[in-house]
């Protein structure tokens, strides 16, 4: 049985008391839960949630990186110095940094490969925009994405691998794939990672949904064969909202 992976993409939102406050709220609502959560938060609260987080069950991610080490990279942050403060996981290829910030298939795939350099966790993001579903070209898009991103991993790098499933047209939109269509797409991916590195590591891989999930569709979504989580942007901002849909079946 795949863990429920329930993570939080707080994206340009939250400054530091912002973060301290939410993160001492939290902690007390998911302590006993089984499923495994974490906060990607903006490079400038990393440092205030992974202390607040200590000795909690709460997990601390950033939301992009540099494929380089360092260097010549104005106003970039590297995986090494993301892991230097022992940051556990980052968001790769979210749709905004492919659509506003020229992110390509090549870039989420240096970044992810950067990203086990330095023993971090990647959530790597795919998903098809409105046209290319109403084309019919969901499968093709999602696991072409999927594939590239994960192209030249080990088998066990693409078992560490998080993947989050993000229909553009649902991102922050209040549209929510349906449970089937979702859980279809999810699929797909499952299928084109077991194609080309087996199915024991497709059958262990975490992929999530994201575009719009909150606490009152969480349950549904997460009862579906395939879907492990989500990654959860606007409901992932009120503590009390968050909490519901880390504790989805109560
Ligand atoms: P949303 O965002 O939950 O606000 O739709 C999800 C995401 O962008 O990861």
């Amino acid at each position: 049985m795949r863990r429920k992976v329930i993570a939080g993409n707080w994206k340009m939102n939250m400054l530091p008391n912002e973060t301290i406050q939410f993160i001492e709220d939290l902690a007390p609502l998911v302590k006993d839960t089984e499923h495994e959560v974490i906060l990607c938060v903006p490079y400038t609260d990393l440092f205030y949630a992974l202390l607040t987080a200590q000795n909690t069950n709460i997990k601390i991610g950033a939301q992009n990186m540099h494929f380089a080490e360092s260097g010549a990279y104005t106003g970039e942050v590297s995986g090494k110095m993301l892991k230097s403060i022992n940051v556990e996981y980052v968001i790769i290829g979210h749709s905004e940094r492919r659509q506003y910030f020229n992110e390509t298939d090549e870039t989420v795939n240096k970044k992810v490969k950067a990203a086990f350099e330095y023993a971090l966790k990647p959530i790597v993001c795919v998903g098809e925009t409105l046209e290319q579903r109403e084309a019919g070209k969901v499968e093709e898009i999602i696991t072409n994405q999927t594939k590239l991103a994960l192209d030249g991993l080990t088998n066990e790098q693409v078992e560490n691998t998080i993947i989050a499933y993000e229909p553009i047209w649902a991102i922050g939109t209040g549209k929510t794939a349906t449970k089937e269509d979702a859980n279809d797409a999810v699929k797909a991916i499952r299928k084109k990672i077991a194609e080309i590195y087996g199915q024991n590591v497709a059958d262990g891989v975490i992929i999530q949904y994201g575009g719009s999930v909150k606490s009152s569709n969480a349950k549904e979504l997460f009862s579906m064969s395939d879907i492990d989580g989500a990654l959860v942007g606007g409901a992932s901002l009120k503590a009390d909202e968050f909490s519901k849909i880390v504790e989805f079946e109560k």
